[in-house]
């Protein structure tokens, strides 16, 4: 293989600033959301970074996890080319961010943004980011009675359709499974991302909707998939 999968360092400002902007990167529906913002660490405020920063890993009961997919290919070696990150215990995590992520980032992008009218303030794309910042979007209980553990995985272009999401998968379903005994976990996706649904279809990921025992799933905005972590260790 021309990359390994690492564990990110929450000491390494740069491992965090990678998840950024692997975030950014692949934010829009799976394409590159750089033209959506100003602010480019928008999405990965959200999605990306908490999972791997010290004030978040310091909470144990948040149980969260950042693995980084490096490049060992002689031109990109060293570089973060992917991620897949993620939390045992999502209403736990969601707690955590309350206390120790959202503040700060309220502070320092407040809600009245929104309505500023220079040219060039903010975009549309880091308007809605800052609506979720200040009030984000707890998982909904339907969810949760399927499993408390969910991941989010991202590519950069040159590594996608190489064999490493499966790869990333797998390695985070092992760890949730070897660090806290996780059996099934889930993950949200854009509609508008066919790509990565036929991509979690392909390696065995069910739509919750069409799961036994997942009451309420219909009515909820958004599309989740879930899966039994050993049926996707590889
Ligand atoms: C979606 C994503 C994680 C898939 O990872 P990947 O490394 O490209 O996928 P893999 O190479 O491991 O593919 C695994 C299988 O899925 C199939 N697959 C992956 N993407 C596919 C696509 N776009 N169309 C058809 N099949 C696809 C592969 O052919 C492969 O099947 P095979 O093992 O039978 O050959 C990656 O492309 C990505 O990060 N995309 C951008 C960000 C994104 O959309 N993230 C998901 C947000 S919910």
């Amino acid at each position: 293989m021309a990359a390994h999968i690492r564990p990110a360092s929450p000491h390494s400002s740069s491992d965090l600033s990678a998840l950024s902007r692997i975030c950014v990167l692949t934010a829009n529906a799976g394409k590159d959301a750089s033209d959506n913002h100003i602010i480019a660490e928008m999405p990965g405020y959200v999605y990306a970074v908490p999972y791997g920063a010290p004030a978040v890993r310091d909470i144990p009961e948040s149980k969260t996890f950042a693995f980084i997919l490096e490049s060992d290919e002689p031109d990109s070696k060293g570089e973060a080319v992917g991620y897949v990150v993620g939390t045992a215990d999502t209403k736990a995590y969601e707690g955590a961010l309350e206390k120790v992520w959202w503040p700060s980032l309220r502070e320092k992008h407040p809600l009245a943004l929104k309505e500023a009218e220079e040219d060039g303030a903010l975009k549309a794309g880091d308007k809605s980011y800052l609506e979720i910042l200040h009030k984000p979007n707890l998982t909904p209980p339907a969810i949760l009675t399927y499993s408390p553990a969910h991941i989010h995985i991202n590519i950069l272009p040159s590594h996608q359709r190489r064999g490493y999401g499966r790869v990333l998968i797998g390695a985070a379903a092992r760890h949730l499974r070897e660090t806290w005994g996780v059996q099934r976990l889930w993950l949200g996706i854009d509609p508008k991302n066919g790509d990565a649904r036929t991509f979690y279809k392909k390696i065995g990921f069910k739509d919750l909707r069409e799961v036994n025992g997942v009451e309420g799933v219909e009515g909820l905005d958004g599309e989740y998939l879930g899966v039994d972590v050993n049926s996707v260790i590889v």
